[in-house]
């Protein structure tokens, strides 16, 4: 098969075929999502969240968005592998960042690195990327600075919000990034950021027009019963197909109905 790189990303953009982003954290999910022919795979530090259970994103270490990613990357063949630099490494000294990175890069197998922010990070994105490492940056809401929003709400719904993230994709573009991230913000700002700028977009709850859309696997998959915000598309309701599938093995060993003879030696 023939592998995705940053260049078949950025040449989607100009055949305006969309790209497709999940996220994966281990060998097995990741193995189904690269065969179903995902473009990207992306380690978020969402593995904050869905993995580990906290309600931020922020207490995630390089050391366990470590063992995610090179989880994952043993079984892509084919997808971009893109890792996320957890909270912490990359907003104070941009050398701490570049040490983070290369970390990432030669502990994972990974092919990029996403990094939330505009021109705060613009030196640690100069960095990573003059080491070789391709940057995906994100912008709109980062759930990195959940605690400065007051929460995960739409952002840049005020002209001030919606300039500086138009000028801060711009900077991303001029810093070299190969894409962006848009979380959460109206689809018509979207929309114009995506016209204006010649790398492409991917989206989460920014509707139709950017040039990809991404989803944590565990929402298209509908594995948590209590999470369906309206960006979402469940494709599956696979926690009730889970549930009911534990209980029927529950109630086979009570009835004594598993093993039979042929699961026996
Ligand atoms: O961590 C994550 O899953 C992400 C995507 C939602 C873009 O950053
Ligand atoms: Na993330």
């Amino acid at each position: 098969v023939k592998r995705i790189t940053v260049n078949s990303i950025l040449e989607m953009k100009s055949t305006g075929e969309k790209i497709s982003v999940l996220t994966a954290y281990d060998y097995t999910m990741a193995s189904i999502l690269d065969a179903a022919g995902v473009d990207i795979i992306l380690v978020g530090d969402s593995a904050a969240n869905v993995m580990a259970g906290y309600e931020t994103t922020l207490p995630i270490t390089l050391d366990q968005m470590i063992y995610h990613a090179a989880s994952v990357s043993r079984a892509v063949r084919r997808a971009l592998l893109v890792v996320d630099l957890p909270f912490g490494t990359y907003q104070g000294n941009p050398y701490d960042a570049l040490n983070a990175a290369i970390r990432v890069m030669k502990e994972t197998g990974a092919h990029a690195l996403k990094l939330e922010g505009g021109v705060e990070i613009k030196q640690s994105i100069e960095l990573i990327i003059n080491a070789g490492i391709p940057v995906m940056g994100h912008l709109g809401l980062m759930p990195q600075s959940v605690n400065a929003y007051g929460g995960y709400g739409l952002r840049a719904t005020g002209v001030r919000e919606a300039h500086k993230l138009n000028s801060d994709a711009q900077l991303l573009h001029e810093l070299g990034c190969f894409s962006v991230v848009l979380e959460k913000i109206p689809a018509k700002l979207a929309k114009e950021v995506t016209e204006h700028l010649r790398i492409p977009t991917i989206g989460i709850g920014a509707g139709i027009d950017t040039d990809g859309q991404v989803l944590v696997i565990h929402d298209l998959l509908g594995m948590n019963k209590n999470f369906k915000p309206k960006f979402v598309r469940q494709y599956l309701n696979l926690h009730e197909l889970m549930e009911g599938a534990v209980q029927h093995f529950v109630s086979d060993v009570k009835s004594k109905n598993f093993p039979d003879e042929k699961e026996q030696y």
